[in-house]
């Protein structure tokens, strides 16, 4: 529970956001409130830049997830970097670096920091993370970008069905399409981070979804984020073609809900942005 305290007494950075696009974007940043000049040192530093260098180096060579610490006692650094898993090793790499980027801007000098980009997480700390799920979710959406109703309980369902798949996947990591018919087709994704184990990973996923499912279910396109799992939800294609590493193993493909619908359509205009945050401990 220390640690869930720790967090608490932290502050949000939170980004406008555009979904529909095939690029990068912040999605926001939690620091201790410390910026401790008092405990904040050559030694802290110096850990910090050591597992950096190591997450950018090994983050291509374990399909996108790695996890390193630096240093002993009060100056240790636990470091880990995930990669979404349709993000090309390229993209990866410059999305790892850009987390440093970010970490550097909005949490400088802060013992511990998750960083939450599109295509990538970072999460740091000088207290042990590492297969640990702590409750937290944020949600981005439109809150003018509501779906057709019969359309947005099918895709909920599409979500549900991702929620109780993705676990079991070799990476944890899942796509999913849907056929709504005349309305086009709607898209899931959902990631664990590799160091939870599979039935945390489903809690991790189960809670984004019931935090958020009655104010993101009805909308057209919505993300939500964690601490150890992230879901995004689109009617449009936004994950690239991707392949499962052969040495993930294969597991079986997800079966999307299929559905139909014979109905007005009506597009929605991207106005206004809404963002929630959850935290409970
Ligand atoms: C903390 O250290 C930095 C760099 O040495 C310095 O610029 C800043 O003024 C210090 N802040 C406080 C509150 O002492
Ligand atoms: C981590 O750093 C904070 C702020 O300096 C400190 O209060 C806390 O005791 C540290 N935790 C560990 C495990 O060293
Ligand atoms: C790397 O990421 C930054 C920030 O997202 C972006 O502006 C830049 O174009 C990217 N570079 C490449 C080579 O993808
Ligand atoms: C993915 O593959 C399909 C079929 O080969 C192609 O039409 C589409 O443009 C590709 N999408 C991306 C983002 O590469």
């Amino acid at each position: 529970m220390e640690s869930c305290q720790l967090i608490l007494i932290a502050f949000l950075f939170l980004r406008s956001l555009s979904y529909a696009d095939y690029s990068n974007g912040d999605r926001g940043s939690m620091c201790t409130a410390g910026k401790d000049n008092s405990t904040w040192n050559n030694a802290v530093q110096h850990n910090l830049n050591s597992v950096f260098n190591a997450l950018e180096l090994n983050v291509n060579l374990h399909n996108g997830f790695y996890t390193d610490t630096a240093g002993e006692k009060s100056d240790k650094i636990f470091g880990l970097i995930q990669c979404r898993g349709d993000v090309s090793a390229s993209n990866c790499a410059n999305c790892t670096r850009e987390s440093f980027k970010l970490a550097a801007e909005h949490c400088d000098r802060s013992k511990s920091a998750t960083i939450w980009q599109k295509w990538c997480f970072l999460q740091y700390s000088n207290q042990s993370f590492f297969g640990v799920w702590e409750k937290s979710a944020m949600a981005t959406y439109d809150d003018t970008d509501v779906d057709d109703p019969f359309v947005a309980s099918k895709g909920l369902a599409m979500m549900g069905t991702l929620v109780s798949g993705t676990p079991k996947e070799p990476l944890m990591f899942a796509v999913s399409e849907l056929d709504v018919g005349r309305s086009g087709k709607r898209y899931g994704m959902a990631q664990c981070t590799r160091d939870l184990s599979r039935s945390d990973c489903g809690k991790c996923l189960d809670y984004l979804l019931t935090s958020f499912g009655t104010t993101t279910g009805h909308k057209r396109e919505w993300e939500a984020y964690g601490l150890g799992c992230s879901m995004w939800y689109s009617n449009y294609r936004f994950y690239f073609n991707f392949s499962t590493p052969k040495n993930a193993g294969l597991g079986s493909p997800l079966n999307a809900a299929q559905g139909r619908w014979t109905g007005r359509f009506e597009v929605g205009i991207m106005t206004l942005i809404t963002m929630a945050f959850l935290m409970f401990l």
